[in-house]
């Protein structure tokens, strides 16, 4: 099995956009990277298709913040991998990120079968599965999805519509010190970007505690939600989300969490490879 697949790839200015990211950033490159090194190694000669999805994919170069590096990011990483998929299918709403994706892409990967999706994922879903080559007698497909919002602005909806198909998801979920921000909107009755994430009127009668996406309960509420709608789509075995972490002040915070869920056994024992792995190094720094 190849884990030795570097994903933290440093490139040089091509004068299109590349969006700052905070060095935080890497392990998620590192994660989303390794996970699809294995999945296309392990899986190339089982299926017909083999499909990676970047359903918030920005620009594929990102300039980590306060240092001239620039790296790929998740979809030229999936792009660069020794055993590529067999399509790509990437969106983003930010037409300007887009654009220059599409145009990394068929300057450095010609050869591959990519679509690019300008819009709001959640609105763009039916033409996004519209792209996933159709399942046949003997040609199986199998897909995996990257999600990584900057806040919780995916919906539940969006996913459910995807998990009917063979697919792995590989979920940033915005919780921790990342998502900060947001949480002063959530809290108005006004807001229903957490009602969208759990495809759930009703979560504020459910949940009495602070909504506050730093506080351990109000997590643990949402992750424990997001679970149950993975589990009613047949995703039974489910790993623990993993908690990403980083120094700040002197103090080791959590920043997200990423969330995996596969149908398939192998799946998640790829997934533990991975995130083991993942744990022991920042590759850059
Ligand atoms: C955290 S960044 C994604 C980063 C990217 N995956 C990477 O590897 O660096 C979030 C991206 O999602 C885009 N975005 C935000 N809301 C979106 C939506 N509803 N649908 C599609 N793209 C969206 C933003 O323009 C931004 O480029």
């Amino acid at each position: 099995m190849q884990t030795s697949y570097n994903p933290i790839i440093e490139v040089d200015d091509d004068g299109l956009a590349i969006p700052e990211i905070g060095p935080w950033g890497i392990e998620k490159y590192n994660l989303v990277g390794r996970y699809a090194n294995i999945f296309t190694t392990t899986m190339r000669d089982k299926w017909h298709s083999l499909v990676y999805i970047d359903l918030f994919s920005s620009a594929g170069y990102a300039k980590i913040e306060k240092t001239n590096k620039i790296i790929k990011s998740s979809s030229m990483i999936a792009m660069s991998l020794p055993t590529p998929f067999t399509k790509y299918i990437c969106c983003d709403e930010n037409i300007e990120l887009i654009n220059a994706l599409q145009t990394r892409s068929k300057r450095d990967f010609p050869h591959l079968q990519a679509k690019f999706i300008h819009g709001n994922c959640n609105e763009k879903i039916s033409e996004i599965i519209n792209e996933i080559p159709q399942y046949t007698a003997g040609k199986g497909v199998l897909s995996f999805c990257f999600v990584d919002p900057f806040a919780l602005e995916i919906n539940f909806n969006t996913l459910r519509q995807l998990g009917r198909l063979k697919m792995d998801f590989l979920i940033l979920i915005a919780t921790g010190m990342a998502a900060k921000r947001n949480e002063l909107n959530y809290t108005k009755t006004t807001n229903s970007t957490i009602e969208r994430f759990l495809d759930n009127p009703n979560w504020r009668s459910e949940y009495h505690g602070s909504i506050d996406t730093s506080d351990t309960s109000f997590t643990q509420f949402l992750t424990k939600k997001l679970k149950n709608g993975f589990q009613s789509l047949g995703y039974s075995q489910i790993e623990d989300f993993h908690p990403v972490r980083y120094r700040l002040n002197g103090k080791s915070v959590i920043l997200y969490h990423l969330a995996f869920f596969s149908k398939n056994k192998q799946g998640n024992k790829f997934w533990n490879i991975v995130k083991n792995y993942g744990n022991e190094q920042m590759t850059l720094f």
